[in-house]
């Protein structure tokens, strides 16, 4: 928009209709219109390479284009512009088919200067309002990617030194301490009970090293790749919480970047939390399949499931957290959840 005036693109071929819009376009004291017209599809999609139009005034059966079809290719052409597509009686329907891909519509029928003009004005707003909108979830979904990233190298960094440093203490502790007791012989009555109950001290250290530093970052998943990383996060979870693990894992390795399995890896991490803080179940069921173009994951217990509207709640963390992690690997996620039957969080990412 230049100053006060719009500049609008009418794609129409009939000649009589250009009159009458540009007349109506005329009788508006407020906002200058300018009008620029072409009969065809093909003269519209150059001009619109060349040209900034503000709107576009587009009657759908053309000499070169017919029906919805020339919607759809003017809309891809730029979808930045708004299109509002003039609708005969017979062919409404196209009109609200429009409005739900993006586009506008008005009834040629009932066409007056003020609704028409009120109607350009109306779609330029909302397409400025659609692109502010679009640009502030673009700077959310980065930033949401960047903290998680800075929460993973964090984490990988806490993992690395409390399995490197403690981990590698303690060990070294212990043999220590056993080469130690060796030398001073095994009469020594009273270091033999010393020594099995520091050995198990030390042993239950190593293990919560291992689980807390395991937990953080897996070396598994960097080492053997998601499949491989997921049935032992699972193997160790029943282990911990006693909930009987069934899984049905896909053969072979899953082509994913490295950030994008270790996004998948936490959302069966996370899940599988829910599951055993909330869910009072006594099964779980882990899936993994992929067909040619994407992964799908599910993860089901049999407890006694919530409100699904928590999922929308803005304090439901983890559950947001694994919606989260879905768009940062371009998939799409439900949560469903039947109160006494249980819960299924169910992921596909393409691949
Ligand atoms: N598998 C499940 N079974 C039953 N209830 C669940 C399950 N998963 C989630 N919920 C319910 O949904 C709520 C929100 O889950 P969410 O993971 O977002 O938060 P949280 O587990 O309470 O806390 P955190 O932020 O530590 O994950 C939970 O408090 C619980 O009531
Ligand atoms: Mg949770």
């Amino acid at each position: 928009m230049q100053g006060d005036s719009i500049h609008v693109l009418m794609i129409e071929d009939d000649l009589a209709y250009v009159r009458l819009i540009e007349e109506l376009l005329k009788e508006s004291s407020r906002v200058r219109f300018e009008l620029s017209h072409v009969n065809r599809l093909s003269a519209a999609v150059q001009l619109l390479n060349t040209e900034g139009f503000d709107v576009v005034l587009l009657d759908l059966n053309l000499p070169d284009s017919w029906g919805f079809d020339t919607f759809e290719r003017v809309h891809s052409q730029l979808p930045s512009v708004p299109v509002v597509v003039l609708t005969g009686l017979e062919d409404e329907e196209l009109g609200i088919k429009a409005a739900q891909k993006g586009g506008y519509y008005l009834s040629k029928g009932d066409i007056a200067g003020r609704l028409l003009i009120r109607t350009i004005q109306h779609a330029i707003e909302r397409t400025r309002l659609m692109a502010d909108l679009e640009t502030a979830y673009q700077k959310f979904y980065h930033l949401s990617a960047h903290l998680q990233e800075l929460r993973e190298e964090e984490r990988k960094r806490i993992a690395g030194e409390l399995h490197d440093e403690l981990g590698g203490l303690l060990t070294t502790m212990k043999i220590e301490f056993l080469t130690t007791l060796h030398r001073l012989g095994d009469y020594q009555g009273a270091l033999t009970e010393l020594k099995e109950s520091l050995t198990t001290l030390i042993d239950r250290g190593i293990d919560a090293v291992q689980r807390i530093s395991a937990d953080l970052r897996p070396h598994i998943l960097d080492q053997l790749g998601l499949i491989p990383a997921i049935e032992w996060h699972l193997k160790e979870f029943q282990k911990r919480t006693g909930i009987q693990c069934h899984w049905v894992l896909c053969e072979g390795e899953i082509p994913l970047e490295k950030d994008r399995a270790l996004a998948v890896f936490r959302i069966v991490q996370e899940a599988l939390t829910n599951v055993a803080r909330h869910a009072q179940a006594s099964r779980v069921t882990v899936e993994v399949s992929r067909n040619e173009g994407a992964m799908t994951l599910k993860v089901e217990d049999n407890g006694v499931g919530f409100n699904e509207e928590k999922a929308n709640d803005p304090h439901s963390f983890g559950l947001i957290g694994i919606q989260e992690r879905v768009l940062y690997v371009k998939g799409q996620v439900t949560i469903k959840s039947v109160p006494q039957k249980g819960t299924t969080v169910t992921a596909t990412i393409p691949l």
